[in-house]
C-alpha cells in the first residue's frame, strides 16, 4: 500500500523529496505509506487503494497529477454519495469544473438506478473580476464539453452561470448530497444560504476547501452560517469539511 502523489505549497521540491525519503527510511512500515495532497501517513490500511472499481474510475477520469493526488478526498466523496443516495432529495455539485469528480461519483454509486437528479453548477469560464483563481481548462467551450460529457445521463443537469444567481434557472426542492467547491467565500456563503434550508434529514454537505489554511476565509464565513442552523462542520485531514444534517432527527 504505497501512494505518492502531488502536494501543494512547496517552495523547495528537492529538499521536500529528501525529507519524505528520510521519513520512509525511519519508519517500520515504509511500504504502507501515503504522501499526497499535503498529507503524509504511514501504517494505515488505505482502504481506497484496495478498491479496484474505485481505482479504475480514478484512472479513467483523472487526466492530471492533481486530479489523482486528491484520491483520498474523492474516496470520501464517493462514500458519502453512496450513503446519501438512500436519502430523500437530489445531488448537487457547486463548482463542477470539468465534471471529473461527478463522473467518478457516477461510476461508483450507480445513481442512474435511482430517481435522483444531479445538478452541476459552474461558470466554466474565468473573468478577471472573479474572486476564485483561474484553472487551466476554463474556457468558452468548457460548458459544451461538460454537457457532452454527461449527455448520456439525462438526470444530470449542467447549469452555467454565477452561483447563487444561476440557481434561479434550476434548483432542487430537496438536497441529499452537496459538494461545494468554489474556492471563494462570498459565492459559497450565497450557495449555502440556499442549500441548507432544503437539506433532507441526514443529508450531507462536503466543503472541499474548508480545512485549507489558504482558504481560511471560507471557514470563517461559513462557521457562523452553519451555527445559525444549529449545525457544525467537521474538519477532515483531507482539508474537506463535513456537515451532516442531523436537525430533523431529534
Ligand atoms: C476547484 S474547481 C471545482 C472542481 C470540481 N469540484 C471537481 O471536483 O472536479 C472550482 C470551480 O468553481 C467555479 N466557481 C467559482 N466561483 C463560482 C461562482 N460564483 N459561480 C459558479 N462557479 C464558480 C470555478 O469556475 C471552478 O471551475
Amino acid at each position: 500500500m504505497f501512494f505518492s502523489g502531488g502536494n501543494f505549497n512547496i517552495t523547495n521540491i528537492t529538499l521536500f523529496r529528501q525529507c519524505v525519503e528520510g521519513i520512509r527510511k525511519s519508519i517500520t512500515t515504509p511500504d504502507h505509506f501515503f504522501c499526497s495532497d499535503n498529507m503524509i501517513t504511514w501504517n494505515k490500511n488505505l482502504s481506497f487503494l484496495q478498491n479496484d472499481k474505485f481505482l479504475e474510475s480514478m484512472r479513467k477520469h483523472s487526466n492530471t497529477n492533481i486530479e489523482l493526488a486528491i484520491i483520498w478526498r474523492t474516496y470520501i466523496l464517493c462514500y458519502f454519495a453512496n450513503y446519501a443516495k438512500r436519502l430523500r432529495g437530489d445531488f448537487v455539485e457547486v463548482g463542477a469544473y470539468k465534471g471529473n469528480t461527478a463522473s467518478i461519483i457516477l461510476d461508483n454509486t450507480g445513481l442512474e438506478k435511482t430517481e435522483k437528479r444531479y445538478y452541476l453548477y459552474d461558470t466554466f469560464e474565468h473573468s478577471d473580476i472573479d474572486l476564485n483563481h483561474i484553472l487551466p481548462e476554463h474556457s468558452n467551450i468548457l460548458y459544451d464539453q461538460v454537457r457532452s460529457r454527461f449527455e448520456r445521463f439525462d438526470f444530470v443537469k449542467v447549469i452555467q452561470g454565477y452561483v447563487p444567481e444561476s440557481f434561479s434557472r434550476d434548483f432542487p426542492e430537496k438536497i441529499a448530497f452537496a459538494h461545494v467547491d468554489l474556492n471563494q467565500a462570498p459565492a459559497e456563503v450565497g450557495a449555502l444560504r440556499r442549500i441548507i434550508p432544503v437539506l433532507s434529514p441526514g443529508a450531507v454537505i462536503i466543503l472541499d476547501d474548508y480545512g485549507w489554511w489558504v482558504y481560511h476565509e471560507q471557514k470563517e464565513a461559513e462557521d457562523p452560517l452553519f451555527a445559525e442552523y444549529g449545525l457544525a462542520v467537521l474538519e477532515l485531514p483531507t482539508g474537506q469539511g463535513l456537515v451532516l444534517n442531523h436537525r430533523d432527527f431529534f
